[in-house]
């Protein structure tokens, strides 16, 4: 059953320069792109997208990253693209990436707790939010995940 799951290229990893490299480890990994949107949040976007951070101390530094500079925001398609696509980006901390998990993508792009250059949605529930939030015209009836 093919899902979809929503990716984003951080600021760090455009500014980078990893977005082609990304892009070409989503497809040589079995991804299709579905859609894709570069995009330079504001604040009000940020803080709405990431509400459940919303209380937590690192909140105001994640704002500030997240509307430092253009975004690539993608929607990919695969079979179990929730779970694939969190297991190619690696754990949230690029730092422990680069020893536990040295071959994801925070591992070669990140470089810590919250500079780590890729999002991926962690449920199918965030994942229908996420999706909807950014490209509202794509999921029908809006939390329906397509299979
Ligand atoms: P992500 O999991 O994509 O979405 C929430 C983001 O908040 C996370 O990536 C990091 O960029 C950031 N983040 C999560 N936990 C922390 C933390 N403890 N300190 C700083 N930033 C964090």
């Amino acid at each position: 059953e093919s899902e979809l799951t929503l990716a984003i290229v951080k600021p760090d990893g455009i500014s980078g320069n990893y977005s082609s490299s990304i892009m070409h480890i989503i497809l040589q990994s079995g991804f299709t792109i579905q859609t894709q949107a570069t995009l330079h949040l504001d604040e009000h976007t940020v803080t709405t997208f990431y509400a459940e951070h919303s209380t937590k101390s690192f909140f105001p530094s994640l704002v500030k990253y997240m509307t430092s500079g253009p975004v690539l925001i993608m929607v990919l398609e695969k079979v179990n693209a929730i779970a694939d696509w969190r297991t190619l980006i690696g754990p949230t901390d690029a730092r422990k990436a680069k020893i536990t998990h040295p071959d994801s993508i925070r591992a070669m792009c990140g470089e810590d707790l919250e500079r780590n250059c890729v999002h991926g949605s962690d449920s199918r529930e965030s994942a229908a939010r996420e999706i909807s939030f950014f490209f509202p015209n794509l999921l029908s009836g809006g939390t329906t995940l397509k299979h």
